[in-house]
């Protein structure tokens, strides 16, 4: 294939490098002279295992050609690559004054373009940008549309640096976000032979998870870290703890638990949290990500409270554990509101509650005797607003049958086939 990348620092010169010994004639552009000479002269403008070998033999290939002007290399090419910077701001956001120039480059090539061209976007780009910021830029300089006349796809890049060449040719997966095949077909001609799931979706979900997958490492980093300053001050071993942790495939290393829902709660989540910030906090120790999740828990609690006060209530849970139940709670936040309240909940059977739980109640929500229905038929045809939290069979069941035009669902579970009930569904952060 005839490819042109632009901007040549560790992605696109990793890039080139590895698309030109896979075959491919690569077109490399950059603002940066120096760069440009280097790689003609097949030296590498980046440091990275393996690339000083592999320069060396794809610029005696022939296959690689560099250049400054971004319109030739559009109209010499069927395929871009853009790898520009998008760094932070002085404010934090992203800078996109080098990806959006290059756009309207591109755009006044595209409008000489009589032959179909695609334009993959590699460079790390906040959610929308493709669709709301690009698309336009490209199509009011060129005069023609994406999806018709070219089409635009946002691939993201997980290459680290220093392992550059192994991670290229053996990514965790290939995600391309794309609103049309023929821009798909093409990806796969270059991708599709990596050992790894290729994965299609929308430009923006592509968008967001590569963001998410930072973030992902991120945290991950930062919570082996806090453990390890909160085990030195307590005298553990912080190593032999993060060991014994990961070999947990089940509920740690695994997708338990990444699934976007309520709020947490329970007998063990908020008070172990909580010992862990006192332990820190008498042993002088900074943990401020773990300190802060209970905070976070809060305003999500906080927000299906705004959710359901902004139209009226009924409610569902799936223990008969009430302790720290954020349900339980948000009960409490809604009784305080004034709210007429019902709850059904299969395994809350208020006379079977026996110690703590029943203490739990007594203390915290005395009122819940009146509350708790054992009638699920009842509640729904009561209720005007409907708070699910469960999305058992036999709860979706009932819903399926009972629910009216009239009444609205408050969706804290993500239940399945919305589309299927005969009320407004409205999911709480999705
Ligand atoms: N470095 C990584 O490990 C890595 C991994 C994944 C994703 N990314 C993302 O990929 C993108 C590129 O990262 P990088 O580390 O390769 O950046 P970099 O800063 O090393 O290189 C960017 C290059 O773009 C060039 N450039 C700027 N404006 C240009 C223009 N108008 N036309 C042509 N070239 C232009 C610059 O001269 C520079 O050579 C960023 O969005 C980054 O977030 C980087």
């Amino acid at each position: 294939m005839k490819i042109s990348i632009f901007g040549l620092g560790y992605v696109g010169a990793v890039s080139l490098a590895c698309l030109g010994r896979d075959g491919h004639d690569v077109i490399g552009v950059d603002i940066d002279r120096s760069k440009l000479d280097l790689i003609a002269s097949g030296k590498t403008p980046v440091v990275e295992e393996g690339m000083v070998e592999l320069m060396r033999k794809v610029a005696a290939s022939g296959r690689i050609t560099v250049t400054t002007d971004s319109e030739q290399a559009v109209l010499d090419s069927e395929m871009s690559l853009v790898c520009v910077g998008t760094p932070s701001a002085a404010n934090g956001s992203q800078d996109q004054g080098a990806i959006q120039a290059l756009a309207a480059a591109m755009g006044r090539a595209l409008k000489h373009k009589t032959t179909p061209h695609v334009v993959v976007f590699r460079s790390t780009l906040v959610p929308g940008t493709v669709e709301d910021v690009l698309r336009p830029i490209i199509e009011e300089a060129s005069g023609k549309k994406d999806g018709v006349d070219f089409h635009l796809c946002f691939q993201p890049e997980f290459l680290r640096e220093g392992s550059s060449i192994r991670d290229y040719d053996k990514p965790p997966f290939t995600i391309l976000g794309a609103n049309h095949p023929a821009a798909a077909d093409r990806l796969r001609e270059l991708f599709g032979h990596l050992p790894c799931k290729f994965l299609q979706t929308s430009v923006r979900s592509a968008e967001m998870m590569k963001y998410c997958c930072n973030n992902f490492h991120a945290l991950k980093i930062t919570f082996a870290n806090e453990t390890a300053r909160l085990c030195e001050a307590l005298g553990v071993d912080p190593f032999e703890v993060m060991d014994l942790v990961c070999q947990d495939t089940q509920l740690n290393i695994s997708r338990a638990y990444l699934r976007p829902g309520f709020a947490f709660g329970g007998s063990c989540l908020p008070k172990d949290l909580r010992a862990t910030s006192y332990l820190a906090k008498i042993n002088d120790v900074e943990i401020p990500m773990l300190s802060s999740i209970l905070a976070s828990n809060q305003e999500h609690l906080a927000l299906a409270a705004k959710k359901v006060l902004a139209s009226g209530l009924s409610f569902k849970s799936g223990t008969d554990d009430l302790r720290e139940s954020p349900l339980v709670t948000l009960a409490e936040q809604l009784i305080g509101k004034g709210i007429q309240l019902s709850v059904y909940d299969p395994d809350v059977h208020l006379s079977q509650l026996l110690g703590a739980n029943r203490r739990y109640i007594e203390q915290h929500l005395p009122h819940i005797g009146q509350l708790v229905r054992a009638d699920i038929e009842a509640v729904i045809g009561e209720s005007e607003v409907l708070v699910v939290a469960l999305g058992d069979t036999h709860v979706l069941t009932a819903l399926q049958r009972c629910l009216r035009p009239d009444q609205l669902v408050i969706d804290l579970t993500h239940l399945p086939n919305t589309a299927e009930l005969k009320a407004q569904v409205q999911g709480l952060s999705w």
